[in-house]
């Protein structure tokens, strides 16, 4: 690994919290296995627009950005790339042409952890939640040629966002009537300390062939567990967290990021074996 010196490319989380992000994890894993000199720390920031006049000014060579900043931060970058101004949300900045443009690379984290296993073009997904997560999820789903269709606990905050993506909607109770190709769980639902809830009774699972769950603490949360006994794939959160550092790391460093090193690093982090953090 290279010392820290006056050559240190200088990346960065900004969000509020940031303290339990894993960003910082899998990012200076990837700069580790690289030999690049370059470190990604993750800062605690309440006011955004100053926090990009100091990333102006320093300068600090690629940011990702989380809640609650994705949308607020719009209006102080130079460019968007298409998908982030037709999400109305950014989670990476970087640089082009000394311009600080806005990227958005949550939904094509979810569609790579998806392509790991199985093919996505004309595949039914169902996708729970009407979240931000949810809907770069749909965007990138949709944009993959997916049939999309959402569904979501208050139903007209989903049939809204259905509306606005262009993709269908049921309504929750119908999800256990539902069947398709792949089951989007994309709602804090059986995130730790609360790991035993899931939003789909066990037995509606075998309509669903693939199971995927964004939420990745605990890794085999319980609607995972359920769909690996009731016979379907099922898709950990981490992977597309993984996914969507790799698509950051690419637009930072234009280098194909080491996925099996990031996530050799999470496991290990989440298992408290420890890496430095
Ligand atoms: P994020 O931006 O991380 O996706 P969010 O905007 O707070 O988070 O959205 C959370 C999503 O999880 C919503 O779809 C929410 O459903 P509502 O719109 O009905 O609130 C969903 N969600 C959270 N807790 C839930 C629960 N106990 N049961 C069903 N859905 C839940």
């Amino acid at each position: 690994m290279y010392p820290v010196d006056s050559e240190t490319r200088l990346y960065c989380l900004i969000g509020n919290p940031v303290a339990k992000s894993l960003s910082p994890i899998l990012h200076n894993a990837a700069f580790r296995a690289l030999g690049i000199n370059a470190v990604y720390l993750a800062f605690c920031v309440s006011d955004p627009a100053a926090a990009v006049q100091g990333i102006r000014s320093l300068p600090i060579h690629g940011v990702s950005i989380t809640i609650p900043h994705k949308t607020v931060i719009l209006p102080y970058v130079d460019d968007l790339e298409p998908l982030a101004q037709a999400m109305g949300a950014v989670n990476t900045l970087y640089w082009q042409e000394e311009r600080l443009i806005g990227a958005n690379t949550d939904g094509l984290g979810a569609v790579l952890a998806l392509k790991e296993k199985t093919e996505l073009y004309g595949r039914r997904c169902l996708i729970l939640g009407a979240g931000g997560a949810a809907r770069a999820i749909a965007f990138a789903l949709k944009t993959e040629g997916c049939q999309v269709v959402l569904t979501n606990r208050t139903g007209e905050k989903g049939r809204r966002l259905a509306e606005e993506i262009g993709v269908d909607w049921v309504p929750f109770g119908e999800v256990i009537r539902d069947k398709a190709d792949i089951l989007i769980q994309a709602t804090s639902v059986g995130m730790y300390p609360d790991a035993e809830e899931s939003l789909v009774p066990r037995q509606s699972l075998a309509s669903f062939p693939i199971v995927m769950d964004i939420v990745y603490k605990p890794l085999e949360t319980r609607l995972l567990r359920e769909a690996r006994q009731e016979g379907c794939l099922a898709i950990d959160g981490l992977n597309m967290l993984i996914y969507q550092a790799a698509a950051q790391f690419r637009l930072w460093t234009e280098k194909e990021a080491p996925i099996s090193v990031m996530r050799r690093e999470a496991d290990a982090y989440l298992s408290g074996k420890g890496v430095s953090r």
